[in-house]
């Protein structure tokens, strides 16, 4: 058995993971990753796909923004599809000039990877068995197994950023936190198709087929989604099915969806999820590991690095100037951000799909919205302004220390 020290375990080598280490390092503070995959497996995972402005600000301000700058297409703004008619809803314009950025959570995860590799800083992949220890005490002990050796890890705060299915939250006592949940009746199944995309900005399609997505990853590759029933196997959906239903679902007069061979697929169910607080003593929780939402607002990632950047100021007022301030308000200043997200992916989610168990009032209702955004400023703008990200000071709690 070894045992080390360090200021701060991060759990997970996720987005949240990953960032607040290249954060910590450039603050000078010590911090070990520790991830239970393989960095390939990390590498090769395709989630989300669109980052907001001040996610943007924060990797380029972190120093992993060069390729993201070279590589990522801005997107001024999006289409929604309904009655086979497309509808723009110019973002930029409605929200003062901002705008979101397209580059793959994949890509964003392989920068962060390569500057802490650059830096010499550590964090080990395939690490098993973690697990958090004497948070009653003083100083925290993470004990983990790996290259076939026990080891402990004692530090002054444990960063649980190991997403949904994670270590972290279940440590904490139960009638420590407060869980809310939502569960949808319907997925994504999601491909990444080796075909330019057809369209220069994202379509989010509503149709009597249910839901479907033509976003991109570069100007070669598109990424697309369909609604599916949550019990669906991948198998039942070969190359041709999914096709067929993305050209019916997305068809809008004068457009064209253009195919191409299909290079991965697979299915990911919706849940919408919080719990709080996000601190049980010095344990906090970062990311997925606290909240979850559909992918439909495109939230996940952007909540992951909102928190992240909370955090690290947090950390950086404990460790190298004693002030507890930070820690404490750092729940209530996410979960403030967090709710609105909460809100926000709900409201795009319930918009968009179909429910099969619903009524024709409910459809009535989903086009009466649809209509409603793409008639009106005020709530096309309000829509804008929550895709493109409220930024940190407009979702501050009342009386926080700015
Ligand atoms: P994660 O990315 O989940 O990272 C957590 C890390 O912790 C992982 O690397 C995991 O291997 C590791 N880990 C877990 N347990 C342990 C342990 N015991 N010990 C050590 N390490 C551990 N969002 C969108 O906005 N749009 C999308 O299209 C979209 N698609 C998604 C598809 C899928 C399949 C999933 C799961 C999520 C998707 N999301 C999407 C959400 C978005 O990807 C997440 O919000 C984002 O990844 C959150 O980052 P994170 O670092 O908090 O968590
Ligand atoms: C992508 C994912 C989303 O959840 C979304 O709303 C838009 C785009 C994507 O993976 O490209």
């Amino acid at each position: 058995m070894t045992s080390e020290r360090t200021q701060v375990a991060i759990i997970g080598a996720g987005p949240a993971g990953l960032l607040l280490g290249q954060l910590m390092h450039r603050h000078g503070i010590e911090a070990v990753i520790l991830e239970a995959r393989s960095r390939e497996y990390v590498e090769a995972r395709i989630r989300a796909g669109v980052l907001e402005q001040g996610t943007m600000e924060v990797l380029r301000e972190a120093g992993v923004g060069e390729r993201m700058e070279r590589e990522g297409l801005v997107h001024r703004g999006i289409y929604l599809c309904f009655d086979h008619v497309l509808h723009h809803i110019p973002m930029t314009e409605l929200t003062h000039g901002r705008s979101v950025m397209i580059y793959g959570q994949t890509e964003v995860v392989k920068d962060l990877i390569e500057a802490r590799q650059k830096a010499g800083a550590p964090l080990l992949f395939e690490c098993e068995d973690v697990t958090v220890e004497g948070l009653e005490h003083d100083e925290p002990v993470v004990r983990y197994r790996h290259g076939g050796a026990e080891h402990e890890l004692r530090c002054d705060i444990v960063a649980g950023c190991d997403g949904f299915h994670g270590v972290c939250r279940p440590t904490i006592p139960e009638d420590a936190l407060t869980v809310w949940e939502r569960g949808y009746p319907y997925a994504w199944l999601g491909i990444l198709a080796d075909v330019p995309p057809s369209t220069d900005e994202l379509i989010y399609a509503y149709s009597d087929r249910g839901f479907a997505l033509h976003s991109m990853r570069s100007l070669t590759r598109s990424r697309l989604y369909v609604q599916v029933d949550p019990d669906e196997e991948i198998a039942e959906w070969p190359d041709d099915r999914i096709w067929s239903e993305l050209h019916q679902r997305l068809a809008s007069d004068g457009w064209e969806l253009a195919e191409g061979p299909i290079l991965e697929k697979g299915i990911t169910p919706m849940r919408s999820f919080v719990a709080a607080p996000m601190r049980y003593r010095s344990l906090m929780l970062a990311g997925d590991a606290a909240h979850i939402v559909p992918p439909t607002g495109a939230k996940g990632l952007n909540l992951a690095v909102a928190d992240v950047t909370v955090l690290a100021d947090a950390l950086i007022g404990h460790l190298t100037a004693g002030s507890d301030t930070g820690l404490d308000e750092y729940s209530d200043r996410c979960l403030t951000r967090v709710w609105r997200a909460q809100h926000f992916s709900w409201f795009m989610t319930t918009m968009l799909h179909l429910d099969h168990s619903d009524d024709t009032y409910g459809r009535q209702l989903q086009r009466s919205q649809l209509r409603y955004v793409t008639t009106s400023t005020a709530a096309a703008t309000s829509l804008a302004e929550n895709y493109v990200g409220l930024t940190l000071e407009q979702t501050a709690p009342a009386g926080a220390t700015p």
